[in-house]
């Protein structure tokens, strides 16, 4: 029985049997590198002893305690290693279930605040493009990929976009530094434009996911954003699902700019590994008391702050720390790097290597000289993943916006892949590049 609609003509998935570190093993046992961490959220590896005995302990103890009548150790502990790992002042968390429903608590807690404070015209949310924030109808409209909006469009609210900060394909006549520079001042200039009293808020993924192929801005980007939402009483919010929880070598990404604190935080995905479906939202204490003196934050799930995925959660993070894991992930994301800049000398179907920590991408083209990408009928993503996947290797693949931004391959294994795990990743994906590259050269796509 299929558990998910895949096109007509798509062939099957294949069967997973079991996972332990960073490798799967498929129902014939062939064993693959999770050179993606799955959709990067197995960030502690599979099969972790700790993380399954707290399950467990948890399931001994409760595993439901409904999130508006009670509290639980489980949740309390989770928002209190959640806040002190963060290390930025933030005064309290959210928890949810996944990183699509945290975004939108997000988008919901933004406005209850501004109601709050006497604002109630503001109810915009600036994005970019690219970007993915999630999939539910309310958080579409701030997801700047029209391929995931398509037959829906008629259902959402659409929010404006600004340009994402494009390192390997700036607007014409523009190098990175300069055209980060033109899209701060687009946010700007946008916010104008729309009218800054109805402007709520500005959301961005600080390194991007697989919607920008883990774009990195210059830092002054950062800064210029913060003071631009500064200048217009408009909050920033940072999407860290993909990002936070260890994942670019500090704990939040946006630890890489200090200067740059976001009011409001979202995580999910890392947070739990893959062990529970969690999410999260933190934000300031003062946005808290603001919220719960206008009657309180107007939302909730059933499985809002669930114990046993708090419970989960704690463990994750105490693995993060007990391993010193987010200092593994700068490590061993640098030597990724440098091995991923080590095959793109021998293959020129990588465009660019790009990425912080363990949020990785090399985006891939049919000519490096002229940027020129694989046609949609090459299905190129398609058939380099399943040639990796013949290797051994798992990867994530996106064409964003049906190849208007590129397309590209994550490399992101969980934090605890070793040197050796990171040259192997490497070698196995130059032997796919070369199968693709001979096939390419075969069906005249190059
Ligand atoms: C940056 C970002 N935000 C939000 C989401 C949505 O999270 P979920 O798929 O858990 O709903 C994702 C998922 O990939 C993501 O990468």
């Amino acid at each position: 029985m299929q558990h998910f609609i895949t096109p007509a003509n798509a062939p099957p998935f294949p069967e997973i049997d079991c996972g332990e570190g960073v490798y799967l093993w498929d129902r014939a046992g062939k064993r693959y590198l999770d050179g993606s961490s799955g959709a990067v959220v197995c960030n502690i590896g599979h099969g972790n002893a700790r993380v399954k005995a707290a399950l467990l302990k948890q399931v001994d103890r409760v595993s439901f305690a409904y999130g508006r009548v009670w509290e639980s150790e489980a949740n309390e502990d989770m928002a209190a290693r959640l806040v002190r790992m963060a290390d930025w002042g933030y005064g309290a968390c959210f928890f949810v279930s996944g990183g699509t429903e945290a975004v939108e608590a997000a988008l919901k807690l933004a406005r209850q605040l501004s109601v709050a404070r006497g604002r109630p015209d503001r109810w915009k949310v600036i994005s970019r493009a690219p970007s993915y924030h999630g999939s539910t109808l309310a958080v579409l409209g701030v997801t700047g990929d029209p391929d995931f909006g398509g037959p829906f469009a008629p259902m959402f609210v659409m929010h404006p976009k600004v340009p994402a900060p494009l390192s390997y394909r700036p607007a014409a006549g523009m190098d990175a530094e300069a055209y980060a520079t033109h899209c701060a001042r687009e946010l700007e200039r946008r916010i104008a434009e729309e009218g800054e009293d109805t402007v709520l808020a500005f959301i961005m993924e600080p390194v991007g996911g697989v919607s920008t192929g883990a774009l990195v801005a210059p830092d002054a980007y950062y800064r210029e954003i913060r003071q631009i939402c500064d200048r217009h009483g408009v909050l920033l919010i940072f999407d860290e699902v993909m990002s936070g929880a260890g994942r670019t070598g500090k704990f939040l990404a946006a630890h890489h700019w200090r200067e740059c604190r976001p009011d409001i935080v979202v995580l999910a995905k890392g947070l739990s590994g893959g062990y529970a479906p969690l999410g999260a939202v933190m934000t300031t204490g003062e946005i808290v008391d603001e919220v719960r003196a206008m009657g309180g934050f107007l939302h909730g799930h059933t499985y809002a702050a669930n114990p046993l995925a708090c419970a989960v959660g704690a463990a994750v993070l105490d693995e993060l720390e007990r391993r010193e894991l987010i200092a593994r992930a700068a490590a061993m994301g640098e030597r990724l790097q440098m091995r991923l800049k080590e095959v793109q000398a021998r293959r020129d179907c990588i465009g660019d290597v790009r990425g912080r920590g363990l949020l990785c991408a090399a985006e891939i083209v049919a000519d490096r000289a002229t940027k020129r990408i694989f046609p949609a009928e090459a299905g190129a993503m398609d058939k380099l993943r399943a040639l990796a996947m013949e290797e051994g290797l798992m990867l994530l693949s996106r064409r964003t916006s049906g190849g208007r931004f590129g397309e590209w391959l994550m490399a992101c294994p969980p934090l605890i892949v070793s040197e050796e795990e990171v040259d192997m990743f490497a070698e196995m994906l130059d032997c796919a590049l070369k199968r693709f590259e001979d096939w390419a050269a075969r069906e005249g796509f190059v």
